[in-house]
């Protein structure tokens, strides 16, 4: 099993990473709790495939398991699902040494996170993220929160878990369409800091998408330590913290134009948002042609989707750019997006002008 510590003046847990170890979850988890129980919140999907391989594993260690199955998606990633959880969660008679454990994806944790951090002021919370996305992003580094209807995560905090697990094993009950989206995060740790990792990308990523434990194991682990360098440095995103946006103002607009719908998932958005920023730092002339095809060529070998899908196409360019300036990043309604220096390197623009991005959606529009 590989080991990350995410570590620094304030933070210090551990990020495990290895092939089929849920059997051992119990014993795995029992050193971070503070008593023998835990909750653990899951989606229903994993709930019914993995629920009983926990239990046993839990009953094994002797700690008293409280399963709460939750059905999630963007459009239940509200305040309300946090509220009608915590009551479920409350009404067991939780104290402050118990321990919550988000198994699921993405939008799960990010409930989960929050709502563990609200509860009494702060519960532990330990995380088992169970789609590539969550595994390589959302489960580290402590962001939760939930949609407000005036756009997405606008409601949410910076509270760190107890534990990361993580098992590639997982995987392969996910379905192909989920791997992809998670891919597309994955590419963003080459692009933003970490060029050598973009290369054996270009070799390997095949590998990691049809099911290669090793390339898995590899390119998680790779993907979590840039993503702890980058924590450790700006936990609350002050700073650098911001460039593991890049294409994610794109994309919480395009996920939220789309109202949320299931046929554009987060990475997907993702995808599509990444190479809508590398054009623009093409456009910019920040990277040259060769440096654009070469990211926009690997999104497209792998088979993410890099352009809007057709009823999107139909927003007006105005909407597109009303809709970015909802942004956590905008200050004063000035955007600031993230951008390409060369691959390997991103970095912060800021107050970048609304004319030029309404030219850009007027052209990707129709
Ligand atoms: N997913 C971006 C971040 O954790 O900062």
């Amino acid at each position: 099993m590989k080991k990350i510590r995410l570590k620094n003046k304030q933070i210090d847990y551990p990020i495990l990473i290895g092939s089929n170890i849920y059997k051992d979850i119990g014993l795995i988890c029992k050193k971070y709790l503070e008593k023998n129980r835990v909750f653990i919140v899951c989606d229903n999907v994993v709930y019914d495939l993995y629920k009983k391989v926990l239990q046993n594993s839990f009953k094994k260690a002797n700690v008293e398991c409280i399963f709460i199955a939750i059905t999630v998606s963007e459009k239940k990633k509200n305040i309300i699902t946090v509220a009608s959880l915590s009551s479920k969660i409350i009404s067991h008679g939780v104290d402050r040494k118990d321990t919550i454990v988000a198994f699921g994806g993405g939008i799960l944790g990010d409930i989960v996170g929050f709502t563990a951090s609200i509860i009494l002021r702060g519960l532990n919370y330990i995380q088992i993220p169970t789609t590539l996305l969550s595994q390589v992003d959302s489960s580290v580094g402590g962001k939760t929160g939930v949609n407000n209807i005036y756009g997405k995560n606008l409601l949410g905090s910076f509270y760190q878990p107890r534990l990361v697990v993580i098992d590639t094993n997982v995987l392969k009950t996910l379905p192909r369409r989920e791997l992809l989206a998670g891919y597309a995060e994955i590419i963003k740790y080459g692009i933003i800091k970490d060029a050598k990792f973009f290369d054996w990308l270009q070799i390997n990523g095949k590998k990691v998408i049809d099911g290669n434990t090793n390339a898995r194991i590899y390119a998680i682990h790779r993907s979590c330590i840039n993503k702890s360098q980058i924590v450790e440095a700006d936990e609350k995103e002050h700073g650098a913290r911001a460039l593991l946006n890049l294409g994610h103002t794109f994309g919480h607009a395009i996920e939220s134009l789309n109202n949320y719908k299931k046929d554009i998932i987060h990475g997907e958005a993702v995808s599509i948002g990444i190479t809508i920023a590398a054009k623009l730092s093409y456009v910019e002339g920040y990277i040259d042609k060769k440096t654009y095809y070469k990211i926009e060529n690997h999104f497209n070998d792998i088979g993410l989707q890099i352009s809007l899908p057709k009823n999107l196409k139909k927003i007006t360019a105005k909407k597109f750019v009303s809709e970015m300036i909802k942004d956590k990043k905008t200050v004063n309604k000035e955007i600031t997006l993230i951008l390409i220096e060369k691959l390997g390197k991103a970095f912060i623009h800021k107050k970048y002008s609304h004319s030029k991005l309404l030219k850009l959606f007027k052209e990707i529009t129709s």
